[in-house]
């Protein structure tokens, strides 16, 4: 790679969610260049088996090393959760994940910690693990909650049904008196407003997507790669429909982002033609 402080850092989610990490490395980390991925369509990841999360970041991962990215950041918890010790011992680039940073942030604000994330993370029991190795006091209750993605990916954020799954899915929580509540799905920032709601104010919300690009800066520190020159604008790519995506990103980032449609597949089928030939 050539000059690593000018290259832009790589960031990933099924959809919409990726954004929460977007805007906290806009806020953080102003001057680097970011390329997102959303694949779009393939939504949701949550349901997913961990066989499929797998070859499904081994295909972004190769699509963004191609783009030449310094780093990638896996703005998704599901991949975070079942994919990440195996994707990284399988390429070169950096890869940061949500677990670990999110885990940290909450074991530093409370004891009885309620999760709320996608049935895959929660089956995977990552956060479980990673908050018990970090405090052995601490006591965690999970709950999966798959009908909050297709509702953002909807733009159903508003709508009273909306509050009364959230409703569902926070009572059981409620119940045990959690001090501290973990948005272990990146989507579920978008709904902040509804959870404030319904949650009792004592209640502090983690979001993950802060910590994470908290890690982003010591590594970019670190390695020395931090950009000093101005950024490049944000390239948005899907694997859906961009029109769709541009519609629906533009409430959560200000602006209506140009976005270009990749075939991950195809550029996997490239990649492998092109080795064949080399070896
Ligand atoms: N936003 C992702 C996460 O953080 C994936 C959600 C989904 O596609 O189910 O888990």
């Amino acid at each position: 790679m050539g000059n690593q402080q000018q290259s832009p850092i790589g960031i990933f989610d099924s959809g919409l969610g990726g954004i929460t990490v977007l805007r906290a490395l806009y806020h953080q980390l102003p001057q680097e260049s970011i390329i997102y991925f959303a694949d779009t369509d393939r939504l949701p990841y949550g349901n997913r088996s961990p066989e499929e999360l797998i070859q499904f970041v081994r295909e972004i991962l190769t699509w963004m090393e191609a783009q030449g990215v310094k780093m990638v950041v896996m703005a998704c918890n599901t991949c975070s959760a079942v994919a990440l010790d195996i994707i990284r011992s399988e390429f070169n680039t950096p890869v940061l994940g949500l677990i670990l940073p999110g885990a940290r942030g909450a074991v530093r604000q409370g004891k009885r910690i309620g999760l709320i994330a996608t049935q895959a993370t929660v089956s995977s029991n990552a956060y479980k693990n990673a908050i018990l190795e970090v405090n052995a006091a601490a006591e965690v209750w999970q709950v999966a909650c798959p009908e909050f993605v297709p509702l953002i990916e909807s733009n159903r954020i508003n709508d009273p049904h909306t509050k009364r799954v959230a409703q569902k899915y926070l009572q059981p929580l409620i119940d045990q008196d959690i001090d501290t509540l973990i948005f272990g799905c990146t989507h579920y920032r978008h709904l902040s407003g509804v959870f404030k709601s319904i949650l009792p104010s004592h209640v502090v919300c983690i979001d993950p997507a802060e910590h994470v690009v908290t890690a982003t800066e010591q590594e970019l520190e670190l390695m020395g790669w931090k950009n000093t020159a101005p950024p490049m604008p944000t390239r948005f790519a899907v694997s859906g429909c961009p029109e769709q995506f541009a519609q629906l990103s533009q409430r959560w980032l200000g602006y209506m982002p140009t976005v270009e449609q990749v075939a991950l597949q195809d550029f996997m089928t490239a990649e492998i033609s092109v080795s064949a030939t080399r070896e």
